[in-house]
C-alpha cells in the first residue's frame, strides 16, 4: 500500500478541528451500481458444478435426511434432473452412482454395465455437449468395507492393486460418454495410472480432474449417508491431516506431473488458506468440493431461522470464489445459478 497518510489533508488538519477522513473507501458502495462496477471477483453460474446421485433399484427419488433438498435419483428423475440443471445455466454436472451390490473388490465401479456407467450415458444423452459431464472415480461406493480400493493382507488399502481398479473405472467411464473424471481415491500414482489407461484405450481427449487436495475431513459426514457408505473406519491412511499446508504442494504437484489437467481441493470453506496458496501455486483451473457438510450446516442453521438462507449460501460460494477456485462442485449449484448477481 502506498497510502501516505503523514502527506494527506488529515495529518496537516488544523489544531482542534476535529480530523475528517480524506480518504473514503465508501464512495465506492454507495449504490448497487457502484458496488457492481468495483467488485473485484464474481461468482457465476459458470463456476459451478451440480453433484446428482443415480441410485439402483429404487422407483421414486429418495430425499437424503441429512441433505435436505438433495435426493438419490431414478434414471427417469436424474435425465430431469440433468436438464434442469443445464437450463438454470450451471457449468457442469458431477455424478454418483449408488449400487444394490457391494463386494469386497468394488466390482461394480468396473463393469460397463455399473451404475455410474449407466448415469453417464444417461445424462449424456439427455444433454449432450451443452454442459460438462463429470464421473467420480473411486470404489468406496462399491466395496462392502467402504473404503475407497482393495483391501491388503494388512487390513490398509492396497495402493497399487486399487489404482489398477481405478485407471479401469476411468475407461468404461468414457466409454459411457464422461468429458472428465475426476479421481477421488488419494492413492499415489492413480493420476498417472488413468491417463495411461486412458491413451490406450483412445481416450486422448477425456480431461483429468485430479482431487489433489483432499483432506479426511468429517464434513464428508451427509455424503456418506447420501452413497449408504459402509465405511466402519476412517480414510486418514489415504487422505490428508487437516493441519498440513505444504503436503497439499506436494500431491498437486505430483498430479500435475502425472498429467492432471485440473486439480481440486476438498473440502472448500474450512480450506481456503490452501485453495488460496494453489491458486498462486500452478496455471491450471482449480475446483474446489463444497461438501456435503458443509451444505448441511449452512441448511439446518437456516432451517431454525439462525443464518439467512440465501445470503449465507452466495456469500459461502463468493468467498470460495474469491479464495481462487475457477469451478466450484456444489449441492446448491441448480437453485443459485440463476440468482448470482451482486
Ligand atoms: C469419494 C467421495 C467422497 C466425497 C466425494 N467423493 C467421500 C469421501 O471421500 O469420504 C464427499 C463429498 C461430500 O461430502 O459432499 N467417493
Amino acid at each position: 500500500m502506498n497510502l501516505n497518510l503523514n502527506n494527506s489533508a488529515d495529518a496537516i488538519a488544523a489544531p482542534g478541528t476535529s480530523r475528517l477522513p480524506l480518504h473514503r473507501p465508501r464512495r465506492l458502495r454507495r449504490t448497487p451500481a457502484l458496488r457492481r462496477l468495483t467488485a473485484e471477483t464474481q461468482v457465476s453460474a459458470n463456476n459451478l458444478i451440480m453433484p446428482l446421485f443415480l441410485r439402483e433399484g429404487i422407483s421414486e427419488p429418495r430425499e437424503i435426511p441429512s441433505m435436505p433438498g438433495v435426493f438419490q435419483h431414478t434414471r427417469e428423475s436424474l435425465r430431469k434432473a440433468a436438464a434442469e440443471a443445464v437450463a438454470a445455466g450451471v457449468g457442469g454436472l458431477m455424478l454418483f452412482g449408488i449400487p444394490l451390490h457391494k463386494d469386497p473388490t468394488g466390482s461394480g465401479a468396473v463393469d460397463p454395465e455399473g451404475i455410474l456407467q449407466t448415469a453417464l450415458r444417461e445424462v449424456v444423452a439427455e444433454v449432450g455437449d451443452s454442459t460438462v459431464v463429470i464421473g467420480d472415480i473411486n470404489l468406496d461406493e462399491y466395496t462392502d468395507h467402504g473404503h475407497t480400493g482393495v483391501l491388503g493382507a494388512d487390513g490398509d488399502v492396497d495402493n497399487d492393486a486399487s489404482i489398477r481398479l481405478y485407471a479401469q473405472a476411468a475407461v468404461v467411464q468414457a466409454d459411457a460418454g464422461a468429458h472428465i473424471v475426476a479421481p477421488s481415491g488419494m492413492m499415489d500414482g492413480q493420476v498417472g495410472h488413468i491417463r495411461a489407461a486412458l491413451d490406450a484405450a483412445g481416450h486422448q481427449t477425456v480431461a483429468i480432474l485430479g482431487y489433489s487436495a483432499k483432506y479426511a475431513s468429517h464434513f464428508y459426514g451427509p455424503f456418506r449417508d447420501a452413497v449408504e457408505s459402509s465405511l466402519k473406519g476412517n480414510r486418514k491412511t489415504y487422505q490428508q491431516y487437516p493441519g498440513n499446508i505444504r503436503e497439499s504442494l506436494r500431491e498437486v504437484d505430483l498430479d500435475l506431473a502425472e498429467g492432471a489437467d485440473m486439480v481440486m481441493v476438498k473440502p472448500a470453506l474450512p480450506y481456503l488458506d490452501i485453495l488460496r496458496m494453489i491458486a498462486d501455486h500452478v496455471d491450471v483451473p482449480i475446483a474446489a468440493y463444497q461438501v456435503s457438510g458443509e451444505y448441511s450446516m449452512i441448511e439446518a442453521a437456516a432451517a431454525r431461522g439462525w443464518l439467512a438462507r440465501e445470503e449465507s449460501i452466495i456469500e459461502a460460494l463468493t468467498s470460495i470464489h474469491r479464495a481462487g477456485a475457477s469451478m466450484i462442485i456444489s449441492y446448491w449449484a441448480t437453485e443459485f445459478a440463476p440468482r448470482l448477481s451482486i
